[in-house]
């Protein structure tokens, strides 16, 4: 296979969803389908379990496993698949936004009975941002849930994109009687079964007579009125709007019956991107390109205080990668070579002779590489889009041991790196903030300083809202902002020095402490931005 083949054969994507509306459930049948697991039941059990509530040690020695999950690739005839895992639950932090800049496109899952929830909404704020293709799976469709019109209704409102079923539900519950294939118009008749696959009946159109008999003459109506409806109220499919990020194809089923799930793999193969080109500060990189290029999306540190390595996650954007090849570390302008090099079949690590754009490849480190580092085979290039994104919950950091002050800074540099969580500095009194996105971090922190550092932290509350990266606004097409716009920036600056604070970066952030005193300092000051991401 030529490197092209190979490199157009994959498919990088991430589903994301609220936890428990179907995620470790739809991975793995789909899992199930590409035959890389044989039985069900197989991926749920490395599951962090949800009892586990905020005992992060206890998720941590689950986390074992789960890092051997964070990717998972497999064969559907000829595609190579990537699913990368977005954990959830407690552990939902930073990483989870990071993944997604990872992937090509994405799979939300909804549950029919909750519609959309925070986390999807909150992880498809980040795919909006990059224009990233969506599918939308509506699971749980053998209980009662909302209606599929509602429910269609709620997406495109709560998630900010347009939608198109490419499937149809013949009720749900107990009356559920399966899916009409928009698609491919076919019809898949529902046998609640966790193991086989329905076989689907082929028509001409929705009027089939067969149907009538099939379903019933009262479902069959109304699915034809409800198809009569959806052609009227949504446009035509398009695979350019899917591919640009502007309309999001939608699918019904049940992923715990595995109903629904193989129609949604199919046209996921058939529509969904093989790698895309990818920005860097110095140009695009298109991924057929014959030289090896990745960056960093993610760090997972070995937790045991005895062996401190690490697994450094590397999307290859371009090329093809090779075990013990050279390659340049941009950062640190070193040439670097790796033997080990894994890479995630299901559920087993395994090392690779050769990697190809679009595969994931984990190396292992000890402390070489930074989140948004750059391998190349000798260019010089920094990718772009990997963005910091605002924590929701801050706190400050205390020296608990005075004599430990230079292992905590170390510590803390390097779990930032890491990307662990952000690190704020106040401009006016140097004070130190921490800032996650989810309470579990602050824990983990805490922890891994005492045990791999020998630094003791404590934590003081402070109420903020968000972390607002800002800039002075440019006229369009100018270089600079305009010496007003500067003026009011220096202003803004000098009555919030409260608020204000430098970034890992020394980048300027305005730390907002309420949603109501962001709002005002938006109407108040035309000539300054503020951005929830620090990179626009
Ligand atoms: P998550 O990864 O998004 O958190 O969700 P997960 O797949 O773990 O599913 C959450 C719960 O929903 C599980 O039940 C799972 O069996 C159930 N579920 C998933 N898909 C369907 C579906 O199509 N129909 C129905 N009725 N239920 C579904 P649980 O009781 O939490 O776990 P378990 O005891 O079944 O393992």
């Amino acid at each position: 296979m030529t490197l092209t083949d190979e490199i157009q054969r994959r498919r990088t994507f991430a589903i994301i969803s609220h936890p428990d509306a179907g995620k470790t459930t739809l991975t793995e049948k789909l899992l199930l389908f590409g035959g890389a697991i044989h039985v069900a039941g197989a991926v749920k059990s490395n599951k962090i379990k949800k009892t586990a509530t905020s005992d992060w040690m206890e998720i941590e020695k689950q986390r074992g496993i789960s890092v051997a999950t964070s990717v998972m690739a497999f064969d559907y005839r000829d595609y190579h698949i990537n699913i990368l895992d977005t954990p959830g639950h407690q552990d939902f932090a930073e990483d989870t936004f990071r993944t997604l800049t990872a992937v090509d496109s994405v799979i939300i899952v909804i549950d029919a009975a909750k519609g959309v929830e925070t986390q999807t909404r909150r992880l498809m704020e980040v795919c909006r941002m990059r224009k990233t293709p969506v599918m939308v799976f509506v699971n749980k469709m053998d209980r009662e849930g909302k209606d599929p019109f509602d429910l269609l209704d709620e997406v495109e409102a709560e998630l900010g994109i347009h939608v198109r079923p490419l499937s149809w539900p013949i009720n749900m519950g107990q009356r559920f009687k399966g899916v009409y294939n928009i698609f491919q118009q076919t019809l898949d008749l529902y046998t609640p079964n966790k193991q086989t696959i329905s076989e689907s009946i082929k028509f001409a159109d929705v009027n089939d007579p067969q149907i009538t008999e099939l379903i019933g003459e009262n479902d069959a109506d109304k699915l034809r009125m409800d198809l009569d409806l959806i052609e009227g109220v949504y446009n035509p499919f398009s695979t350019d709007d899917y591919l640009r990020g502007d309309l999001a194809p939608v699918f019904f089923g049940s992923a715990l019956n595995t109903f629904g799930v193989k129609e949604l793999l199919e046209c996921f193969v058939q529509i969904a991107p093989s790698p895309r080109p990818v920005d860097t500060l110095e140009r695009r990189v298109d991924p057929l390109e014959e030289k090896f290029t990745g960056f960093c999306f993610k760090i997972h540190a070995n937790m045991d205080p005895n062996h401190r390595s690490c697994i450094a996650f590397f999307k290859i954007c371009s090329g093809k990668f090779e075990r013990n090849e050279y390659y340049r570390h941009v950062r640190k302008e070193q040439q670097m070579r790796f033997s080990a090099p894994t890479c995630f079949m299901a559920q087993k690590k395994e090392t690779i002779d050769e990697a190809y754009a679009g595969d994931i490849v984990g190396l292992p480190d000890t402390g070489n590489f930074k989140i948004g580092d750059t391998l190349t085979s000798g260019e010089v290039l920094h990718f772009k889009g990997l963005p910091s994104f605002s924590p929701e919950m801050f706190k400050y950091i205390e020296n608990a041991d005075p004599m430990k002050q230079k292992q905590l800074d170390k510590g803390v540099n390097q779990l930032m790196d890491e990307g662990v969580a952000q690190l704020f500095t106040n401009q006016l009194t140097g004070r130190k903030i921490v800032g996650t996105v989810g309470q579990l971090q602050f824990e983990v922190i805490q922890y891994r300083l005492e045990h791999e550092y020998q630094a003791k932290c404590r934590w003081e509350p402070i109420s903020l809202y968000k972390a607002c990266w800002i800039e002075a606004v440019k006229e369009e097409g100018a270089k600079e902002p305009s010496p007003e716009a500067k003026a009011e920036y220096e202003m803004f600056k000098k009555r919030k020095a409260q608020y204000m604070a430098f970034d890992k970066e020394g980048r300027d952030v305005f730390l907002a402490d309420s949603g109501y005193v962001l709002s005002m300092a938006q109407q108040d000051y035309q000539h300054i931005r503020f951005h929830f991401t620090s990179e626009f």
